[in-house]
């Protein structure tokens, strides 16, 4: 099969897409559910992950979740998703979440997650996708560092399979 072209990042990178926070979005501690943000993140990481490859996907592994700060209620959450680096079928996406006081324009960054999809075919089967083109020294910066991330996903993903007997039940 012809290798597919190359695409920039920002050919479906996500900028800044907005949800404003509703009462039904918090948790008993009153503050945003963090379960609500990575959901959502997960969604939006698709979109990015589907635009790039042209075909289905599903989420691999997340990882790197961090909560830096909690959310509050009336604050407006900006999502930016990005695609760091391809492999054969599999990509990184990096999700930055900002809070937004829309009222004064302070903000607060409240999450960063890297998520990894895999395209598949027809069949199901791992497909390969397209490589990425990094475009400014942020997107190259993160190209490199998602090399570094892969290889602990795949040595930790080893480890288990060698032990995966013992989670059967
Ligand atoms: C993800 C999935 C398709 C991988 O299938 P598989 O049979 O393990 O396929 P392979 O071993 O050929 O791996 C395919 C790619 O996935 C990557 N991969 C698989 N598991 C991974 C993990 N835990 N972390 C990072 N990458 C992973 C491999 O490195 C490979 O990448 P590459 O082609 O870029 O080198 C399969 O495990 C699956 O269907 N998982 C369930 C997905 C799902 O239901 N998600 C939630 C709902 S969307």
């Amino acid at each position: 099969m012809p290798e597919k072209s190359p695409k920039p990042v920002s050919a479906s990178a996500i900028e800044k897409h907005v949800y404003k926070v509703f009462p039904n979005d918090m948790n008993s501690h009153e503050t945003v559910f963090g379960g609500m943000i990575m959901a959502k993140c997960d969604r939006l990481a698709l979109v990015v992950a589907e635009r790039h490859s042209a075909h289905v996907c599903v989420t691999a592994a997340v990882d790197s979740i961090h909560f830096r700060a909690p959310a509050k209620g009336n604050d407006t959450l900006l999502f930016s998703l990005s695609l760091n680096r391809s492999w054969g079928s599999s990509m990184e996406i990096g999700a930055k979440v900002v809070a937004e006081n829309s009222y004064t324009g302070e903000t607060r960054h409240i999450l960063s997650a890297f998520f990894t999809f895999v395209a598949l075919d027809e069949n199901d089967k791992p497909i390969d996708v397209p490589a990425v083109i990094p475009e400014t020294g942020k997107q190259r910066q993160r190209f490199a560092n998602a090399e570094i991330r892969r290889e602990g996903r795949l040595k930790t993903r080893a480890q288990l399979a060698k032990v995966s007997d013992d989670d059967k039940d």
